[in-house]
């Protein structure tokens, strides 16, 4: 409410202490970190503003997309309403009375982006800009009036931001500065919030996005298997009656493995995996009686499988034998939650594992890597190694703790 009645120009906020002593520094380029909701983009429109009205320099902003430069754009307009000399809403350009203007641009058509001369370049989320864009053409914009550029942005794997960053760290190295600030560091924050997302996420995730940690590429997904893979295999876990049991199924593919887990959601410490089941076999028929078997062996409550390819007439065939079956249709969208999910409940020992050698190997080798125009985390096993036993065990795990977090949502 109180944002509304406040004049236009408040709306670019003045600058919190430590936004001031990046702001003031005498770096010509500027790479600041920092995690989700810190205040770069505040810090970027306010920078812009002084160097556009009162040091009448022309100043372009840049960020990846339209949806992410709509925003400042608005907020730009309102704080110089009626004191521009000149508006191109189509150009998205205001330009000063003495001189001195604001381009608002999208990184998406860099050739839209070439033919000028510029002051300082703010580039928003600079982490999700294409390396070519920074390198051929905005900073070769600012060679010719030795402009500054602020490159902001929450981490994006070790990407050419990061080399940036590394570049601001080096003392040796003129004209660079970086810095780097958790989101915590924002104090309208409230610390019970970082909590929450600390406890949602998995770590890496809560590392890159709430701490402004420069994750590497390639890393290992899963830690702390060791740890919990304390279920016993000998002698191997029986069925207990009246205890809830859900299990996970991979079909194979060509060279892949079926792999079936099965885990115990009542066992007093914790979920165990209780059973684990993997074999290559190319008929349908023998396939499916195997899955049967098991089910009925733990009387599993609900299977979960993956539907992709030769999954749905699979799954319509174990309906038909009367299973409890459950579709999952793995997509680059619904893998990461599901993956996430594992992780998170491995790392906190929230699910006890039998350490069976192939899973522990598959776990361990699992690996992912950043895709750099969404950010998001894409997740497989490296070349000529196996998945199997990792998503049937993350099927599995989803359909186990799927009352937990519903449960979860309904306490939040
Ligand atoms: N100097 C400041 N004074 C008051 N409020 C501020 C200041 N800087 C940032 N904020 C507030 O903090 C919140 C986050 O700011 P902002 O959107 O600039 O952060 P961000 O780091 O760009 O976030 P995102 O990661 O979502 O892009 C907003 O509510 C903003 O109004
Ligand atoms: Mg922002």
């Amino acid at each position: 409410m109180a944002e509304k009645t406040k004049p236009a120009h408040r709306l670019i906020h003045s600058l919190r202490r430590d936004q001031l002593s990046i702001a003031l520094h005498p770096a010509r380029f500027k790479v600041v970190a920092c995690g989700r909701r810190w205040g770069k983009t505040s810090m970027g429109l306010r920078m812009a503003q002084l160097a556009a009205a009162n040091r009448h320099r022309d100043v372009w902003w840049v960020a990846p997309s339209y949806s992410l430069a709509f925003h400042p754009w608005l907020i730009l307009k309102a704080a110089f309403k009626d004191q521009w000399e000149m508006k191109r809403e189509a150009e998205r350009y205001i330009e000063l009375p003495g001189g001195g203007s604001i381009t608002v641009k999208t990184a998406d058509n860099p050739d839209l982006l070439r033919g000028v001369g510029l002051d300082l370049v703010i580039v928003d989320e600079a982490a999700y800009v294409d390396r070519r864009t920074w390198e051929a053409v905005l900073l070769p914009a600012l060679s010719d009036r030795q402009g500054r550029a602020l490159l902001i942005s929450t981490p994006c794997g070790r990407n050419w931001f990061w080399e940036a960053f590394q570049r601001g760290q080096d003392p040796l190295i003129p004209h660079w500065q970086s810095w780097r600030y958790p989101t915590s560091a924002n104090t309208i924050i409230l610390p019970g919030e970082l909590d929450q997302m600390k406890a949602i996420l998995p770590a890496r995730t809560f590392q890159q996005e709430y701490l402004a940690e420069f994750i590497e590429d390639g890393g290992t997904v899963f830690r702390g298997v060791k740890q919990a893979a304390t279920v016993p295999l000998d002698p191997p876990p029986q069925p207990i009656r009246g205890h809830r049991t859900y299990m996970g199924v991979d079909f194979g593919r060509y060279v892949d493995f079926t792999a079936l887990a099965v885990i115990d959601a009542d066992r007093s410490s914790a979920p165990w995996l209780v059973a684990l089941d993997r074999f290559s076999e190319s008929n349908w028929v023998t396939q499916r009686e195997r899955i049967a078997k098991l089910a009925k062996h733990w009387q599993v409550e609900t299977i979960l499988a993956e539907a992709n390819a030769m999954g749905e007439p699979n799954i319509e065939a174990l309906r038909d034998m009367g299973l409890p079956v459950e579709a999952f249709m793995t997509t680059p969208k619904s893998k990461g939650p599901l993956i996430e999910n594992l992780v998170k409940a491995i790392e906190e020992q929230d699910v006890l594992l039998m350490p069976d050698p192939v899973l522990i190997g598959e776990l361990g080798s699992y690996t992912y890597d950043i895709v750099r125009h969404t950010g998001h985390t894409r997740y497989f096993a490296p070349p000529g190694l196996h998945d199997d036993t990792v998503i049937a065990l993350a099927l599995a795990w989803q359909a186990a703790s799927r009352p937990r977090l519903m449960l979860g949502i309904a306490v939040v």
